[in-house]
């Protein structure tokens, strides 16, 4: 069955545009656990510009949960996911003027860098490190040769489709690369752009998906239904979702 864990960085984006000291991630991502979340997804960023040190210290200490840790491979940031020792490291791209994520390593260019950090993250005793792809089959060989044991696939480009047909599309090329990761020993993960109208379609089109990676949408529905109740529901959706071939 696939996992749910869930992002909380836009509690933290909330709380920074008043300089608050609320809302709490930490607080937060309990209310995710108690709805049923797998674990908890931040992303340290080189500008901090929403989950901090002290969040992801505090992450650590007060939770007993899975953490993924998301990160660049900017050295700052990857000496302190090495003092934390997530469960979970996603490698991922980042640029200062996106407003998100805007899509997978290229892992062919990033190579010479990656060589460096999968390792190290192994070495801290990280038990998973994955790499944030597109579904580029050159790029899941690529992540496996390179020693990462995980793959997230990008979901942005089938979650930004305007059509079904066009969803459909992108989902025929993430089906592949879940084959090929799969075929490659890699454990599959997804995340970006997944939402309560779009789950349904992605997670029962989905072969090996061990793990989402949800923030957003659960985010934002909290403001309406409560944290707890939107992870329960994300929940329930993710969990209904099986592959149907
Ligand atoms: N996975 C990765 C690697 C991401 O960067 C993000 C966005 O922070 C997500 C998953 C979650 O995406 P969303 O917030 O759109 O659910």
């Amino acid at each position: 069955m696939t996992h749910l864990l869930i992002n909380i960085d836009h509690v933290a984006t909330l709380r920074n545009a008043r300089k608050e000291k609320f809302p709490d991630p930490v607080m937060a991502a309990r209310e995710c656990l108690a709805g049923g979340s797998k674990g908890i997804v931040f992303h340290l960023r080189e500008d901090r510009r929403h989950i901090n040190d002290q969040d992801v210290m505090r992450l650590r200490s007060e939770l007993d949960t899975k953490l993924d840790f998301e990160l660049s491979t900017v050295e700052e940031i990857v000496a302190i996911c090495c003092k934390i020792r997530p469960e979970l490291a996603t490698l991922v791209p980042e640029r200062r003027e996106e407003v998100t994520t805007e899509g997978g390593l290229d892992v062919l260019r990033a190579k010479k860098r990656l060589t460096n950090v999968i390792p190290r993250l192994f070495d801290a005793g990280i038990k998973d490190v994955a790499l944030f792809v597109d579904p580029n089959l050159d790029h899941i060989d690529e992540a496996a040769r390179l020693g990462a044991n995980a793959i997230e696939l990008h979901t942005g480009d089938f979650a930004n489709a305007s059509s079904t047909a066009a969803k459909l599309e992108v989902l025929s090329k993430l089906k592949l690369a879940a084959i090929r990761a799969h075929q490659n020993g890699l454990q599959v993960h997804a995340g970006h752009g997944l939402d309560y109208l779009n789950y349904s379609l992605f997670g029962k089109s989905m072969p090996h998906l061990a793990e989402v990676s949800i923030g957003f949408s659960v985010i934002a529905q909290s403001i309406f239904s409560g944290l707890k109740d939107a992870v329960e529901k994300m929940n329930h959706l993710v969990s209904g979702s099986t592959y149907e071939g």
